[in-house]
């Protein structure tokens, strides 16, 4: 029998499980800072869902499989398709715009590679309903504020921005048709994989002329708006949209944390406009998070327009770079108490005390094994107890328990209704 975990599967043991927990708390406080509403959906989804034409690799990593009933269903690869799926169901009724938000687990058949799984957890913030740029500028605060949270600066992550919308502008213009921009967006991505070369060969596979093509590819190329000018001859319009979220970002102060930088264009074929990805500044300068605007996928699905926006962010790359600049909590600093009754005589005073100890919030364990002290002691320190709290029966003669500080070495006599605030105190 196989025991290891499934290829690309984690477990979560206690310490990790403890880090794990660390970090979506500081997801959802992030999240519920900016007033969004926390949602969920199933893991397992019609696959049908994330049937998208463009080439997307998220389509061939499906976990996909045909149930008992004969129907084609998937482990959700992302939340995305989940959210408008719902959205569609509540249309009529919503009051726009709606922030919500998830950390939701996503199964994708990847290539293994450091910080990519098979199975990660990803928090998503999307906001359905507003079409325009405060709308990105939420979630861009929100991660800033989410980096600050955690103790990350402008130092050590950046926020690049781009816009599709200025490579639809230009695919227009040289008579390409809009319905292609998904498409090309998607062979774009992988540019820096499988070289400019190997790009234009694609996008003339999917219909794009060769004059063209070197234009996309001279965008993506381009530091900065004045490259893409000179590379494109024009001004695109979506260049005021940038400079609005760049003026937003200083209103913010995250205006350090921001880059605009065209050769961003993102994987998935359903972003239209904004597209923003968050990466580290030192070593391999390893993706984080992602996301952007999504106008039309409700519409796709045959659903009313409804313009989103929103980033999913994985736990995996980010918990690295935590831990490598040991900026995640140590497991097993909490106060631990364990109660333990001398002999059955003094079980029902250790279980009061134990009530007491867990009413004051504080973690408490009782232990009626009645072993020798000397082992009891022995457990509590390699399991990592802060206190211990003995009944025994000459004390308690005195209504006393006697406490120790394990971390410090010191034993005191405490009466049994002070032991609580005698821990907490200390
Ligand atoms: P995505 O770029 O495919 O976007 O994934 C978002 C984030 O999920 C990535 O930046 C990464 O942190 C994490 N992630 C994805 N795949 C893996 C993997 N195999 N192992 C570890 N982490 C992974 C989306 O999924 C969009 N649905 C995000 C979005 C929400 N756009 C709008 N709203």
């Amino acid at each position: 029998m196989e025991l290891q975990p499934v290829k690309g599967m984690r477990d979560f043991y206690p310490e990790q499980m403890f880090q794990r927990s660390w970090l979506f708390e500081k997801f959802r406080q992030t999240a519920q800072r900016f007033d969004f509403f926390e949602y969920d959906a199933c893991v397992l989804e019609h696959e049908e869902l994330y049937i998208r034409k463009s080439g997307e690799e998220i389509t061939d990593q499906l976990y996909c499989f045909e149930d008992k009933g004969g129907r084609r269903l998937a482990l959700r690869p992302e939340l995305t398709p989940s959210l408008a799926r719902m959205i569609i169901a509540r249309r009529d009724d919503a009051v726009f715009p709606l922030r919500w938000f998830s950390i939701a687990q996503c199964f994708r058949y990847e290539k293994m590679q450091k910080g990519r799984k098979r199975e990660h957890y990803q928090w998503n913030m999307d906001v359905v309903g507003e079409p325009g740029i405060s709308a990105e500028l939420e979630l861009l605060a929100a991660l800033a504020d989410f980096f600050a949270s955690v103790g990350l600066t402008d130092k050590d992550v950046t926020l690049k921005f781009s816009n599709r919308k200025i490579m639809a502008e230009f695919l227009g213009l040289a008579g390409v048709p809009e319905e292609k921009l998904p498409g090309v967006s998607v062979i774009v991505d992988k540019i820096e994989k499988i070289g400019p070369g190997k790009t234009s060969l694609m996008l003339k596979d999917s219909g794009i002329e060769e004059s063209v093509a070197s234009k996309i590819i001279a965008f993506t190329q381009a530091a900065d708006m004045s490259e893409v000018e000179r590379s494109i001859g024009y001004r695109p319009a979506a260049a005021d949209e940038i400079q609005d979220l760049l003026e937003g970002a200083r209103a913010y102060g995250m205006e350090s944390f921001l880059r605009f930088s065209p050769s961003l264009v993102r994987g998935l074929a359903y972003y239209t406009g904004t597209v923003f990805e968050a990466f580290e500044l030192a070593r391999e300068g390893r993706a984080i998070c992602g996301g952007g605007r999504y106008d039309r996928l409700v519409e796709t699905f045959g659903g009313a327009p409804t313009p989103m926006v929103g980033f999913g962010f994985g736990d995996v790359v980010i918990s690295m770079l935590l831990e490598e600049k040991g900026l995640l909590p140590v497991f097993g600093k909490h106060v631990r108490v364990l109660v333990a009754a001398f002999s059955p005589a003094e079980s029902s005073a250790a279980i009061s005390a134990a009530r007491a100890l867990r009413a004051s919030g504080l973690r408490t364990e009782v232990d009626c094994s009645y072993k020798k002290l000397g082992k009891i002691f022995a457990r509590a320190g390699r399991q990592g107890f802060s206190h211990i709290v003995i009944a025994a029966p000459e004390e308690l003669a005195s209504g006393r328990l006697t406490v120790k500080d394990l971390r410090i070495g010191v034993e005191e006599k405490i009466p049994a209704a002070s032991v609580s605030d005698f821990i907490l105190e200390g």
